[in-house]
């Protein structure tokens, strides 16, 4: 029998990237669909429940992205309960990455430290990885802090992170690397998950801070988003702390990506989101 991954992206286009990992993840046949959204997704999800006998139905399995994290979460809710009974598949939600980005990061870090009661930075942290990187490392008991360049965003995105999983984080504006960088000062951690080509930190920022013990840094286009860290570090000491380029992350991420792939074949009962695959993530990095 075919494993089939359909998959819901809440974006006008259905994530080529994300379209590739899920066969590279075990998929035979990945089948796309845009603009998806919690009203139209439930005649998407009857046509995986209803297909299938039961012990066959773990050869079927959902995969939900796009770029606006928020979204992605509205479209696993419908999506859960549109399910019933046994009429039900497994799902997985890492919109942009989302999920197995923050936790590829956010376990090569306390893999190697705990992280409780540490500070830890989120620069730019308003975005989909930046949002579960944060969720992340609250959990894990650190108090963290969330950049952007607005306060309400910020602001924004904290109260949903209090509401939606109860954890506390605090909201910060900081527009350029001068005000980014006074806002590391006190931090021993830092995940930058600012925009893609966009430059959060420069070296100067962090080269001197003696309270500084992880870096993680996920963009990868140049300008990278942490001045002095290269992009393949994966661990690599610099200036006294243990740093991460995205790439170092994305190895991480990739294989992790791909395991949950496989993962979502072996059973028709998982839902796969930011506590499942964090977990999975301790486990490899
Ligand atoms: N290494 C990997 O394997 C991997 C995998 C997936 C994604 N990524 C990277 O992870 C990063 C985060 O991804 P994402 O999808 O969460 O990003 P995103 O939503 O595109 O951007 C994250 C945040 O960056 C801020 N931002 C945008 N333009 C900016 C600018 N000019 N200056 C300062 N801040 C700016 C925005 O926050 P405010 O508007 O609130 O300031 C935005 O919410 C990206 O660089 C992405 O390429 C890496």
């Amino acid at each position: 029998m075919k494993r089939l991954l359909f998959h819901f992206d809440t974006d006008a286009h259905p994530s080529v990237f994300d379209c590739v990992v899920g066969y590279d993840g075990g998929a035979d046949h990945v089948q796309g669909y845009g603009g998806v959204t919690p009203e139209n997704v439930g005649q998407l999800v009857d046509g995986t429940i209803f297909t299938r006998p039961l012990k066959d139905k773990h050869n079927t399995a959902i995969f939900v992205s796009g770029g606006d994290m928020s979204a992605g979460e509205q479209v696993l809710d419908a999506i859960k309960k549109r399910f019933f009974a046994d009429f039900r598949g497994s799902v997985m939600l890492d919109s942009n990455g989302s999920n197995t980005t923050a936790a590829a990061a956010v376990a090569q870090i306390t893999q190697r430290s705990t992280v409780k009661g540490k500070r830890a930075v989120v620069l730019g942290g308003t975005g989909p990885v930046g949002l579960r990187a944060a969720l992340m490392l609250a959990r894990e008991g650190a108090e963290v802090l969330m950049s952007s360049r607005s306060w309400n965003r910020s602001n924004q995105a904290c109260a949903h992170l209090r509401e939606r999983y109860g954890v506390d984080v605090k909201p910060f504006e900081a527009n350029g690397d001068d005000e980014r960088g006074a806002l590391i000062e006190a931090a021993q951690i830092v995940v930058a998950a600012g925009a893609i080509g966009v430059q959060m930190l420069g070296e100067k920022h962090w080269r001197d801070n003696s309270n500084l013990e992880f870096l993680s840094d996920c963009n990868a286009q140049p300008p990278l988003g942490i001045a002095g860290i290269d992009m393949v570090d994966k661990g690599t000491q610099r200036h006294g702390k243990t740093v991460f380029g995205a790439i170092g992350v994305g190895s991480l991420k990739l294989t992790l990506h791909r395991r949950c792939i496989a993962r979502l074949f072996e059973a028709s009962n998982q839902v796969l989101d930011a506590e499942e695959i964090y977990a999975l993530a301790k486990t490899m990095a």
